[in-house]
Formats: C-alpha cells, structure tokens, sequence
C-alpha cells in the first residue's frame, strides 16, 4: 500500500525538485517545439486528392456540426407564413419594371438589427443602381411571425422560406437552393441572382459597373444577360473537404445556373455546406460551369489584426492586398467579408459613398508595429516563404486541379476560368 502511495506521489516530488524557472523554460520551449513542428508537418504534408468527378464521401461538417444532423421538418410542424404585403404608402412613388440583379442576403429571421444596418448602409448608397434586394428567411417562428411581418410592411423586401424550419445546419445546406427553386416557382426571374452573407458589405457600385453591366445588353430594349451557364464569385479551396467552390459569402449566378441547380438537386438531394453543394451537384451532373473569378483586392475576409491601429479599419504599409484576408486597401475593394463586429461594419461601411470607394488616407507616419502575435508570426515565417496566410484564394488550390481543356482552364472538371492562365491571376 505505501510503496504504490509513495510511487503515486514520484513524479510530483521529482517535479517540486526542478528549480521553477528551469521548468518554465522548459514548458515553454516544449509548446513552442510542438507548435513548430505542427507548422512543419502541415505545410510538409500532401493533403489526398479527390479524382475528377469522384468527390470524397465524407459527413460534411457546418460550422462543427454534422451535416448527417439535418433533418426534414414534421408535416404540420411550421406554419404558414401570412401574405404581408409592404403598405402601399411605403412603397416606391414610381415602381420601376423589374431589375436584372437580384441582390439577396440570406440572413437568420432574428437579425433585424443587422438587416436595418444592411438595409441603410449599402443597399440605400447604391438604390439608383438596376437592382432589387432582399432578404431571405426561413419560416421564423411564433416569435419572430410579428417582426417580420412589421419589417415587411414597412420596406417590402422579406422573402419567406416558411417550409424551412429556422436553424443553423438548414441555413447553411439547403436554403440557398430552397431560395433559388422559390424563385423558379415564383415566376421571379432576374438575368443574375447574387446571394450573400450578412457579414459580408457589398461595394454594389462596382461589382455592378465591373462585372454585370459589361455582361448586359439592352439590344432587345431590356437588359439581357450575354453570358450563360456563369456564375461570379471566388474560387476556394477546403482542404478538410477536398473541394473547390466559389465562396459562400457571395456568388453570382446567371438565371440558367439557379434552374441547372436546383434540377440537379432534385435528382441528387445533396446536404453539404451549400457552397460545396455546388460543387458536389456539378460533379455528381458533369456539368461544367464558367466561372469569373474576383480578385484579392476585390473580395476578401476583413481582418481586424491586419488594421493600422488607429481604428480605421485601412490597413497597414505592409498589408497584403492578393491575400485571402487583409484590412481595406487601395480602391479596388467590392466585397468585404467577415464582418460580424457591428462597429467595424459601420466603419468599413463609412469608407464607402455613391461612387464606391473613398480614396485611402496616406500611410499613418507611425509605422504599424504589430500588436497581433498571430500577423507577427506569419510575417516571421513569410520571410522564409513557409506560410499560407498571405496567399490568394488562387494560390491555395492545389495544382493538380487545374486542366486545360482545348484552351481554357478548367478546376476540378466543374469550373472553367476561360483562357486566362490562373497561375498568373493569382500571383500579381
Ligand atoms: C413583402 O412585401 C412585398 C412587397 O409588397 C410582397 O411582394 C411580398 O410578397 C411580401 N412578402 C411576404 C413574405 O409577405
Ligand atoms: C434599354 O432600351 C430601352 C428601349 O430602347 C430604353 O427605353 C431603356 O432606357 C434602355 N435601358 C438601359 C438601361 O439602357
């Protein structure tokens, strides 16, 4: 008994014997020897790869959860939601015909708050332009019924999912495609369709005047998209998936992608991400889609860190303006993600006027000195070129991915940038 008792006790005694400040050295050089080494390991190791067409069968996960959670809603469990028209003396005075663009943003029901900073931020700046917004919910509830049906009374903009029952994993699988066969059903046709995040502000300005206007044309007297089977967005790559697809936190498609989408979904009944649901639908219908695909400076993850420090949210000198996620910089920015701090949405949102962008203010004479341990250790390692975190979206899809199909360049079988050699676009 008191042999195992005192045996029990040995590692503790031999600890107590190690002077303190030895042992903290030691620690600390242990952690800093295991973080190392898992840097290491993960830039050293070659992911798997996915065949073409031949997708991994994984239970794809939604913000850690199982996307094998999901589940269909009960007959009976959701009601209806009551037809609430916008009070005719709210409405637009002049209605105007239907525009070419629909901007929506798919948003939980709960987020007034977020919707009336969307709503007068970005969508009033840029109201002149040809586009209808519009938010879309899932069927909010009891609760949520009267908010609701007050919001749309007043700004008429709400669109109700009310066969999708109001959670996270259904938010972020099916609803996109729910949307999109919504719109099929409802006759509500627009040239392209744009789905986006809430944290996501959108320099509508520019996204029109660069990318929609140029693939518009008013020949027959109404604007008539020139490009087909397209959709606009950012490729991305998911290691954990194995899998490319333009990035969630907005996409464009044009009007025959949504109808090829939502066909391919009834035959497929795919639950996954619903950014990699694409993918996974494409793949499964060898259909092949052309992507035109925004560039770092123009669509990117907002990261605080990356900031001058001066509460602006303009970045530092020695930003990264290609890289997946930075602070604002130069005048090229369209799409500012990540934004769920309400302050810094409001700031990046007050860099923004009628014409798009305000020009940048010169470089603070204080030099950024980096307050951020983690930007520190990725410019540390980024000297040696042993770090991911300031390459494109571009950059980090692996090569054996891209093929070249009598002249375009094609991503895993499904996308098709055109001619232009993705190895150059994402390394300017
Ligand atoms: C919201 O208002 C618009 C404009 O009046 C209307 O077309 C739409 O059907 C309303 N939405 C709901 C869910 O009642
Ligand atoms: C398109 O053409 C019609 C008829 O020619 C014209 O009335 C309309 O203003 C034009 N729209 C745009 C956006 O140029």
């Amino acid at each position: 008994m008191e042999s195992k008792g005192s045996s029990q006790y040995l590692p503790s005694v031999v600890i107590r014997c190690i002077p303190k400040r030895f042992l903290r050295l030691f620690i600390g050089a242990l952690i800093l020897t295991c973080v190392l080494v898992g840097h290491l390991l993960y830039r050293l190791t070659v992911p798997t790869y996915h065949l073409p067409f031949q997708p991994p069968v994984l239970d794809y996960t939604v913000h850690d959860v199982p996307v094998s959670q999901y589940r269909e809603p009960a007959p009976g469990e959701l009601q209806p939601f009551p037809p609430t028209p916008q009070l005719a003396s709210l409405a637009d005075s002049e209605p105007r015909g239907r525009a070419p663009w629909l901007a929506a943003v798919i948003c939980p029901a709960d987020d007034a708050e977020r919707r009336m900073m969307i709503r007068t931020t970005w969508m009033r700046l840029y109201r002149d332009l040809p586009m209808d917004t519009r938010f879309v919910v899932s069927n909010p509830g009891p609760e949520w019924t009267e908010v609701i049906r007050t919001e749309n009374r007043t700004f008429g903009d709400m669109i109700v999912l009310d066969h999708l029952p109001e959670n996270d994993i259904t938010a972020n699988t099916v609803k996109t495609l729910e949307f999109y066969k919504w719109l099929i059903t409802h006759n509500e046709k627009y040239e392209f369709v744009t789905k986006m995040d809430t944290d996501l502000f959108l320099n509508a300005r520019a996204f029109w005047s660069q990318y929609l206007e140029p693939r518009l044309s008013n020949d027959t007297g109404s604007l008539k998209a020139t490009v087909d089977m397209t959709m606009v967005g950012q490729l991305y790559y998911s290691r954990p998936h194995d899998l490319v697809f333009p990035h969630g936190s907005m996409y464009t498609a044009t009007w025959d992608v949504l109808e090829t989408l939502v066909t391919l979904q009834q035959a497929h009944k795919v639950i996954a991400g619903e950014d990699m649901a694409n993918a996974l639908l494409l793949m499964k219908g060898h259909q092949e889609i052309n992507v035109v695909n925004m560039l770092g400076t123009e669509k990117f993850d907002f990261e605080a860190a990356d900031t001058r420090g001066d509460g602006s949210p303009w970045a530092r000198d020695h930003t990264h303006p290609n890289a997946a996620q930075h602070a604002l910089v130069g005048g090229g920015a369209i799409a500012i993600h990540q934004l769920k701090d309400r302050k810094m949405y409001l700031k990046v949102a007050d860099c923004f006027d009628e014409d798009g962008i305000k020009e940048m203010p010169p470089p603070t004479s204080q030099r950024y000195q980096g307050s951020s341990l983690s930007l520190g250790w990725h410019d540390f390692w980024y000297l040696f070129g042993m770090t991911a975190h300031y390459n494109s979206q571009l950059q980090n899809i692996p090569s054996v991915y891209w093929t070249n199909h009598h002249g375009d360049w094609v991503c895993d079988g499904i996308w098709n940038l055109g001619r232009q050699d993705p190895r150059q676009m994402g390394q300017l």
